[in-house]
């Protein structure tokens, strides 16, 4: 009876895991009501223009579109709030209407890109001599390094599912191999989700650049934040790391 215990904790726990990663896989892919709420990394511009505003004595409203179905990357205007996951961003003109890019696999986390493109030319060339020499404006890293974080997930998702269905067939063998699995995709979501926290603390640099004179700075408005799907990657690599104990003494104890 306590073998049976320790397979139902293992298997519950390589399922929990499993479903955490496939709700972050399906962040940001459309904006309806779960993708909308699950990503990785938030940008909120709201407060930019006022920014602008300061520094350039120049109104800059029309630098934001209200229309939440024009196209991205098109220049037609900045959104409030920016949401990357891992498939897509979407960006969204107030609490719930947005719109979302072309869906790409291995998307690469780009901030700076996604805000610039959506800019008129003019605004853009402000923008990138304001946040010029932080991390978030070099695309390239930040994109390069979060494409590679995103196979690591994959895999690490996919060891997580393969862990939960050999572990069904219960015997000692199918034990051993779960536990292999639980490993690998522990090891494999935790690299991604590392590689995705320094990412998004490094461009978290952009919060703290201000405008304005020095005896009285204003934030520049462009604010980077966590999403919930980072979070909800770390619960799944603790649940699958937790998993293989009880799958260890599975293989080695089960008497089935
Ligand atoms: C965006 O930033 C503004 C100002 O910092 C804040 O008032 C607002 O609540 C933020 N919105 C979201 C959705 O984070
Ligand atoms: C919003 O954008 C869409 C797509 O570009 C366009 O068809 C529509 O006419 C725009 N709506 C307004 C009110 O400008
Ligand atoms: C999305 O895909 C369409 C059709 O393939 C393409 O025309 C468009 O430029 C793409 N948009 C972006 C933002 O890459
Ligand atoms: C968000 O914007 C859309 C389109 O502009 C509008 O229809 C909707 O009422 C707005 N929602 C809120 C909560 O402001």
């Amino acid at each position: 009876m306590r073998g049976e215990v320790c397979v139902g904790t293992a298997t519950v726990l390589s399922l929990v895991s499993m479903i955490l990663m496939v709700f972050v896989h399906v962040g940001q892919i459309n904006t309806s009501v779960v993708p909308r709420k699950i990503s990785m990394a938030r940008v909120n511009v709201s407060e930019y223009s006022a920014a602008l505003q300061i520094s350039f004595a120049d109104p800059f409203d029309d630098i934001y579109t209200n229309n939440a179905s024009a196209p991205l990357g098109v220049k037609a205007g900045l959104r409030q709030f920016y949401e990357f996951g891992l498939y897509s961003h979407c960006a969204y003109v107030n609490s719930s209407h947005g719109m979302c890019g072309n869906l790409t696999v291995g998307q690469q986390y780009r901030p700076y890109d996604a805000i610039a493109s959506d800019m008129a030319a003019n605004f853009s060339l402000i923008t990138a001599a304001l946040v010029s020499g932080t991390t978030f404006e070099d695309s390239h890293y930040l994109g390069q390094a979060t494409q590679a974080a995103y196979w690591m997930l994959l895999l690490g998702t996919i060891c997580a599912a393969l862990a939960l269905l050999t572990g069904i067939l219960k015997n000692n063998l199918t034990f051993f191999v779960s536990t292999l699995f639980s490993i690998a995709g522990s090891l494999l979501l935790l690299i991604g989700v590392s590689i995705w926290t320094v990412m998004i603390k490094k461009s978290e640099g952009v919060n703290d650049i201000t405008v304005g004179t020095q005896s009285n700075p204003w934030p520049l408005g462009i604010v980077v934040s966590t999403g919930s799907g980072l979070y909800m990657t770390w619960a799944a690599f603790v649940c699958l790391v937790v998993s293989v104990v009880p799958y260890m003494i599975s293989c080695c104890t089960y008497r089935g």
